[in-house]
């Protein structure tokens, strides 16, 4: 809860990026910049949150505003949750630890990576009472998924998310790394099975995706783990239904930051048509883009329940290791108070799809 006056700070996440460009070597930023192809999808995921404009509300009480609510049942202080990334050794040397700290310092939820350069139990022994989710993919050679799905549980993370949109990756990806190379050896400690020795050579299985994924899988893996299953990935409400149907414990609108297929629809278009489409059966997460307070107000008047940063907190990561992850999700909380206020809506639930339109709509003739 906060009392009015909001701090008003202002705050350039764009900084933060040029200042990570500035301390990442060109090869290492690109990767975690680029988006597939041309970024075409990468950047129509910035823009189409400036698309809805706001419908503010006026004369509501706003003296003081709240932004906590809960995911899966879990207390948040704020509802914008960290979004998987992998290997994020190449942004600050511990990585994951460091992103782990911050996540919990925010107290929002943090999303481990399968391709995450330590393993998770490493990274819920440095912020044991953070929430984690630990996101993986089926691999074709299933056992490593299922020994992950089981470690994770074991580790005290509290739901697995299954990426989805990952079924073309194994026909090929169209530009991403830019001439990146990882720097030898890098270890992938979650895809390990037990017993097998932290340099066992695992680069080949990273993108190894199993092509054959379905619904019945959402099952599979909530059986293993004894988890709910947030599915990521969805573009359409006819498969985010589908996935509910399969037992999902919620669905995440997400085209992977334009990173998988580039031409696809951005997240703020898809938004809405999921969340009706699911109508309150499971709660429904976004992200791609989001870059401010206004972005999160927007995506929850379109029906989010939370969204989630990528890149992002890469770069509070590059800038300055936990403290800079600190600050960008300060920075989100703040602007989204502020936001909140402006519209009228002193709590999360007041963010209602009234208070946002179409940016283009035409004038009403006078
Ligand atoms: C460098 C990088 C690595 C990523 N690795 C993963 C991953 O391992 N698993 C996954 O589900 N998503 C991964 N993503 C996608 C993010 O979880 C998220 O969907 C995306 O970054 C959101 O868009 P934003 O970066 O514009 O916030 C990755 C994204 C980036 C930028």
């Amino acid at each position: 809860m906060t009392d009015a006056p909001p701090p008003s700070l202002p705050f350039d996440l764009d900084g933060f990026e040029r200042s990570a460009a500035l301390n990442l070597d060109p090869a290492t930023f690109a990767y975690l910049a680029n988006g597939s192809g041309s970024n075409t999808t990468r950047d129509a995921n910035r823009s189409a949150w400036d698309a809805w404009a706001l419908r503010p509300h006026v004369l509501r009480d706003v003296s003081r505003i709240d932004t906590a609510t809960t995911v899966l049942g879990a207390p948040v202080d704020l509802p914008v949750l960290v979004a998987p990334t992998a290997m994020q050794r190449m942004a600050w040397t511990d990585g994951e630890l460091a992103m782990a700290r911050a996540t919990a310092a925010a107290r929002t939820v943090l999303v481990t990576s399968m391709a995450a350069s330590y393993s998770v139990e490493e990274v819920a022994a440095v912020a044991p009472d953070g929430t984690r989710w630990a996101q993986l993919y089926l691999l074709r050679d299933a056992g490593r998924t299922r020994a992950l799905a089981e470690r994770a549980r074991d580790a005290g993370y509290a739901a697995i998310v299954l990426t989805v949109d990952g079924a073309a990756v194994p026909y090929g990806r169209r530009r991403l790394a830019d001439g990146l190379t990882l720097a030898q050896p890098f270890s992938f400690p979650n895809m390990l099975l037990p017993g097998e020795p932290l340099d066992t050579p695992l680069t080949s299985l990273v993108n190894d995706f199993d092509p054959a994924t379905t619904g019945a899988d959402i099952e599979r893996l909530a059986s293993w783990s004894g988890l709910p299953v947030v599915v990521k990935g969805v573009l359409r409400g006819d498969d985010a239904l589908h996935a509910v149907d399969h037992g999902a414990a919620a669905v995440v609108v997400s085209n992977h930051g334009g990173r998988t297929h580039d031409g696809c629809v951005a997240t703020a278009v898809a938004l809405a048509e999921v969340a009706d489409a699911v109508a309150g059966r499971v709660e429904v997460y976004v992200d791609g883009g989001i870059r401010a307070g206004i972005d999160v107000a927007r995506a929850l008047a379109l029906g989010a329940r939370a969204v989630l940063v990528g890149r992002p907190t890469l770069w509070g990561l590059a800038v300055d290791g936990t403290p800079g992850v600190v600050a960008v999700l300060d920075a989100l909380r703040e602007e989204l108070v502020r936001v909140m206020a402006f519209c009228g809506a002193p709590t999360l639930a007041d963010l209602s799809r009234d208070l946002v339109e179409p940016a283009t709509r035409e004038h009403p003739r006078p």
